[in-house]
């Protein structure tokens, strides 16, 4: 560090070597300690600790001063460097064989009590918000914080170095559809009309691709109106690339690449390259998630030839039916709980189970030692199937399968959520360092929403279908066609997305057609890309990585918040700047905009 007006160390810099030197020293204290009327305080700055030491003998205006020194006051202290007594030494801190015996002390600002103490972890995240300058302080953070930066950076430096080139997009924007809602911006000067914010540059930089640039990225602020979860936020930041004249091939060659330097820079590994890659259907039917977790078994498995012919009449119909049958082993889980089983069932039905329990087999050895298969099931089924279904899922003692018949949809949807359950239970994932990262490919291009009565696109309106799958887009049988699309995945978190994009103002327009989007609609909200892509749109495609996520996983965490440095809670508020906030009629009236807040308020009462 180079010396400055106020220091001339950081407080974890000092070293034997500088015993007999003089130092200046900046930072907060950490802790103050009553040693038989001698102050010892830890001093903290962003870097580390350095204990200093108050000797009557060595400046006894100093000496008294420290009597009156708090926790977080903050100073500037000079004094010499010296060893510690022997047997005093701290081998936890780096700085922890030497002292400074100050000989000059100035207090530059008092701090009152802090609502919580920085040295404990605190379990009411709504104080920890409402504080969160507080709790920066807290080396977790620090530590989090300053990784974000560094793996930032080790982004920064690849793709420059891969001939990317930063362009800054607008936030005031016109809505870009990524499947949230928008967050809107009256616009004053354009009286009733709004901006939406971006819940991703994806048509900037497509544009930026029939500018000419070829290669583009961007650190970019999102901002999506969606429900919370540990990994999601209001606003969040991507590692937004576009690229022209490049395959799918590529953009996962480079992504990997981008990906191994920022877990080189945030945690010093070497990843391994290039990642395995499995087709959603793939995933899909082994894990029940386009985002699967590998680093555990569980896997679902297909019970269709074990059951097609059963004495069991449910299973039997469904498979009839075009249904599926399948089933999850968990190993050793046969002492499950009462209230672990309740919850399993609750979890199904959230994800869709009709019925009130899944069906399931428990083995276990009996009082007389004898193996029992304990199952409302096991009596409906024949012996042959019985041995086939032991043999298919290497059932054993203390085994419990858990069964789910219905639609491919429900069963995958269920399934993989019983399957996460399980492992969080059974705590497969706990303490293990593994970095399972894979790719995930060969995404269906459109999926039917039962809500919007019609098409929607998996990825977004731009992605672009596999060439041999455009006649199942012509022939109508949306359900069966492929996208040029990848995910990027890690211990069963979405890292990024992609896809090859349509570069033909035709084949966009087929697209938005299939979507729903009418010409009248097309003309009004896409015409600036569709007349772009006939000014000579080279071919393109990208991937937009969630830093927030990169981040969280690079530091060990399990919430982005503990990697933003001021998150929302989970209501979308900030509670230390208390916002959202209310604002004055006269603004709204500025804007052109009227609040129905009040009507909704009064229908909800009427309603009541
Ligand atoms: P997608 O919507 O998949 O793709 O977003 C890319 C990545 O951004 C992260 N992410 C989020 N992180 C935190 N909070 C959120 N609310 C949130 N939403 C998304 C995820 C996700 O994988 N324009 C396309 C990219 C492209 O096609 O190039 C897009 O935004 O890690």
């Amino acid at each position: 560090m180079i010396p400055n007006a106020y220091r001339s160390l950081h407080c974890n810099a000092i070293r034997a070597e500088h015993t007999g030197q003089n130092v200046t020293l900046c930072g907060w204290v950490n802790s103050a300690r009553d040693h038989g009327g001698v102050i010892f305080i830890d001093l903290r700055d962003r870097e580390g600790l350095t204990q200093v030491v108050f000797r009557p003998e060595e400046n006894s205006e100093v000496a008294a001063q420290s009597h009156h020194l708090r926790d977080e006051d903050v100073l500037q202290i000079t004094g010499r460097v010296e060893r510690r007594l022997a047997g005093t030494e701290n081998a936890r801190l780096p700085t922890g064989e030497v002292e400074v015996v100050a000989t000059e002390l100035t207090i530059l600002n008092k701090a009152d009590v802090l609502p919580f103490q920085l040295d404990r972890e605190l379990s009411n995240e709504d104080l920890r918000m409402k504080y969160r300058y507080l709790d920066l302080r807290r080396e977790r953070m620090n530590k989090n914080i300053r990784q974000r930066h560094k793996i930032t950076n080790a982004a920064r430096n690849f793709l420059d170095g891969e001939g990317f080139v930063e362009v800054e997009t607008p936030i005031l924007s016109n809505p870009t559809p990524e499947g949230a809602r928008d967050f809107l911006v009256p616009a004053r000067l354009s009286p009733g009309k709004f901006f939406a914010l971006p819940q991703a540059p994806q048509q900037y930089k497509q544009l930026l691709m029939v500018a000419g640039l070829e290669r583009y990225f961007q650190i970019a602020r999102c901002f999506r109106d969606e429900d919370l979860r540990a990994d999601r936020q209001p606003e969040f930041t991507q590692i937004d690339i576009e690229a022209s004249f490049v395959g799918q091939e590529d953009i996962i060659r480079l992504v990997e690449g981008l990906l191994a330097a920022m877990f080189k820079a945030g945690q010093g590994v070497d990843i391994p390259l290039p990642f395995p890659r499995m087709t959603y259907r793939e995933a899909m039917d082994r894990y029940g998630s386009d985002k699967p977790d590998t680093r555990f078994g569980l896997e679902i498995t297909d019970m269709a030839d074990v059951f097609a012919a059963s004495e069991f009449k449910i299973f039997r119909a469904t498979l009839e039916n075009g249904g599926v049958v399948r089933a999850i082993n968990a190993k050793s889980f046969a002492g499950i709980t009462t209230g672990q089983m309740i919850r399993l069932n609750e979890l199904a039905i959230q994800a869709g189970m009709k019925v009130k329990q899944l069906a399931f087999i428990k083995v276990e050895r009996d009082a007389n030692g004898v193996l029992e298969y304990k199952s409302p099931l096991w009596k409906f089924f024949g012996e042959a199937e019985k041995a086939a279904l032991i043999e298919k899922l290497g059932v054993e003692e203390n085994d419990i399968v858990f069964f789910y018949a219905g639609t491919w949809d429900e069963a995958c949807n269920i399934l993989g959520r019983v399957r996460l359950e399980i492992a969080s239970m059974q705590q497969l994932t706990k303490d293990s360092t593994a970095l399972n990262f894979l790719w995930v490919v060969d995404f269906p291009l459109l999926a039917f929403s039962p809500e919007d009565q019609g098409w929607v696109a998996v990825h977004h309106p731009f992605t672009r279908p596999k060439s041999e799958d455009v006649p199942l887009l012509d022939a109508g049988e949306y359900a069966k066609v492929r996208a040029e699309a990848y995910d990027v995945v890690l211990n069963g978190y979405e890292l990024g997305g992609g896809s090859i994009r349509i570069h033909e103002s035709d084949l966009q327009a087929k697209m938005f057609g299939v979507l729903g989007v009418t010409s009248e609609e097309q003309e009004l909200k896409f015409s600036h890309i569709l007349e772009a892509f006939k000014f000579g749109a080279p071919p393109h495609g990208g991937l937009a990585l969630g830093l927030d996520r990169i981040a969280m996983l690079v530091a060990g965490e399990e919430s982005i918040r503990e990697v933003i440095a001021f998150p929302k809670n989970n209501k979308a508020c900030d509670l230390m700047t208390d916002s959202p906030t209310t604002v004055d009629f006269k603004q709204l009236r500025e804007l052109y905009v009227q609040s129905t807040w009040k009507e909704k308020k009064k229908d909800e009462t009427a309603g009541a």
